[in-house]
């Protein structure tokens, strides 16, 4: 989709559909849909006064202009109430509007920022908004039909401003809701890839391309350097597999790392995840292609950093594996020594995702970070504890915590503190080694304990784990979340890397 910010009057825009909004309870808009109003001989007033238009968060109206303004179309979203006006409000707006729009056979939209008139918002946060919801909400993930698609899309969006000071401000905005949007959207579209194209090696080629374009400095270790660096606890996943796993090493800034702050992104990147012996059940198995969310986010973090960038040292981690079944694949019972030195006991091959991040959690202590975070599909209990409203956020670091919510809160993209006590520690004791990888067949805290265990492995004081397999892929279509992968995360982490600070 194309998007221009052009200097004019709403009044005189060509497009197939004008988008307005209004807050919720207003009864006669002023400012630019008070224009169209007046332009439309009061159309929109009267379709409040007759309780078809409220002002709600995300409703839309459709009015036909009749040959009174250039548009034939005009589309009032509301804005819901104005005391409680926030960006997340902003790109709700934006996300219905944009669909409504999609949805009435628009190809070429015209509409002004959400918010940044009366709704007193900072005019490049305001931009922002819309154009990374835009975007979200109308990129189609490639599929594999051989039928090409009909319907008729959105093909450009023009956002009218009408104060020439403002044009430079919405231009700044526009550009970084592109390159946050179009981020979110490279890790969405990988995680939606089917796992027999989207490889360890397939992911390990697409980061590589990837850091050529936007400028990242790149490694990836294979096999035998893993081994050399002592890893078996990773290794262990990928020996059922016939695809060699690789650790994906992406750096930001990496000639400056002395004079700038270092943070550390890990993501699990679980190509496909069978289960390996501990073998899931048939129903859901299919959607295990998304295992390797967290490996996607961060390759899209970083990609946004680079574009943005950023005043920082940022490094992904990226361990790659698929969790198969062969003659040489890991069992149940099994114990493994990781880079740590620390040993591990196998009770699930299923709770593969912990024993891929010990590795790489280990392998992050070798940068002197000011925090370390982790991503990851981890655990099927953080949907029973929070459904599909919040990922789960795990840290005992009271600042990096504290800068965490602040992003959630930013970003609409929530996450919720879950407790990290030490009593969970007993759930992972192992008879025979430091530690085991599940507590089976004990069930209580799992995602406690999960978190456990990669603490046992961490070497930083400032690490959080976000637990976001409830949040990587939602069955129904929410604003700016079609049905499918979502890469949830990107955005929250962007905006935690835009905003630290000393
Ligand atoms: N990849 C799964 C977690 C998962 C489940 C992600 C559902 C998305 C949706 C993970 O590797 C796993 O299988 N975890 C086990 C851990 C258990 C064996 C300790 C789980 O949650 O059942
Ligand atoms: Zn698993
Ligand atoms: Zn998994």
């Amino acid at each position: 989709m194309n998007i221009t910010i052009q200097h004019g009057n709403i009044l005189d825009v060509q497009a197939d559909l004008l988008i307005v909004n209004l807050f919720e309870g207003v009864q006669a808009p002023g400012g630019a849909t008070g224009a169209v109003d007046k332009a439309l001989d009061g159309a929109i007033r009267q379709v409040i006064a007759l309780g078809e238009c409220t002002g709600k968060l995300g409703e839309t109206t459709l009015l036909y202009t009749l040959g009174r303004l250039p548009t034939p179309r005009v589309l009032v979203v509301g804005l819901g109430p104005a005391a409680e006006f926030d960006g997340h409000q902003a790109r709700v707006a934006a996300a219905k509007a944009i669909r409504a729009a999609q949805q009435a056979k628009a190809r070429h939209v015209a509409t002004i920022t959400h918010g940044a008139g009366i709704g007193g918002m900072d005019p490049v946060d305001a931009a922002q908004a819309l154009v990374e919801a835009s975007l979200l909400e109308m990129h189609q993930t490639p599929t594999y039909r051989s039928e090409t698609e009909t319907e008729p899309r959105v093909t450009s969006l023009t956002v009218v401003e009408f104060q020439a000071s403002h044009i430079p401000l919405l231009e700044q905005g526009a550009r970084l809701g592109r390159i946050v949007a179009e981020s979110a959207v490279f890790a969405r579209d990988l995680a939606a890839t089917p796992s027999n194209i989207a490889t360890p090696s397939y992911i390990a080629q697409q980061a590589e391309a990837m850091a050529a374009e936007v400028g990242l400095s790149i490694q990836i270790l294979e096999q035998e350097e893993m081994e050399a660096l002592g890893m078996h606890i990773l290794l262990a996943v990928a020996k059922g597999s016939d695809s060699p796993p690789k650790f994906v090493i992406l750096e930001h800034n990496k000639d400056r790392a002395q004079e700038l702050p270092t943070l550390v992104l890990v993501g699990k990147g679980v190509t496909f995840d069978t289960g390996g012996y501990s073998l899931k059940r048939a129903e859901g198995m299919w959607k295990m292609k998304y295992d390797m969310s967290g490996a996607a986010n961060v390759l899209g973090i970083l990609r946004a950093a680079a574009l943005l960038d950023l005043p920082l040292h940022v490094v992904g981690l990226t361990p790659l594996v698929e969790n198969m079944i062969n003659g040489h694949a890991q069992k149940p019972g099994d114990v493994y020594r990781g880079m740590t030195g620390k040993t591990m006991e196998v009770i699930s091959t299923d709770a593969e995702g912990r024993m891929i991040l010990a590795d790489a959690l280990a392998y992050a202590g070798r940068y002197q970070a000011e925090a370390v975070i982790d991503q990851a599909t981890l655990t099927g209990a953080i949907s029973i504890a929070l459904g599909k409203q919040a990922a789960g956020l795990f840290t005992e670091d009271e600042t990096l915590k504290a800068r965490l919510l602040a992003a959630a809160q930013a970003t609409g993209e929530r996450l919720w503190p879950m407790p990290m006590y030490d009593e969970y520690k007993e759930a992972i004791k192992s008879d025979i080694a430091d530690v085991k990888n599940s507590t089976m067949p004990e069930r209580g805290a799992g995602v406690s304990t999960s978190a456990k265990f990669l603490q046992h492995f961490v070497e930083q004081d400032a690490w959080a784990h976000l637990d976001i397999a409830n949040m990587a892929w939602t069955e129904k279509a929410r604003p700016m979340y079609p049905k499918g992968p979502t890469g949830f995360g990107v955005r929250l982490l962007v905006q935690l890397l835009r905003t630290w600070g000393p």
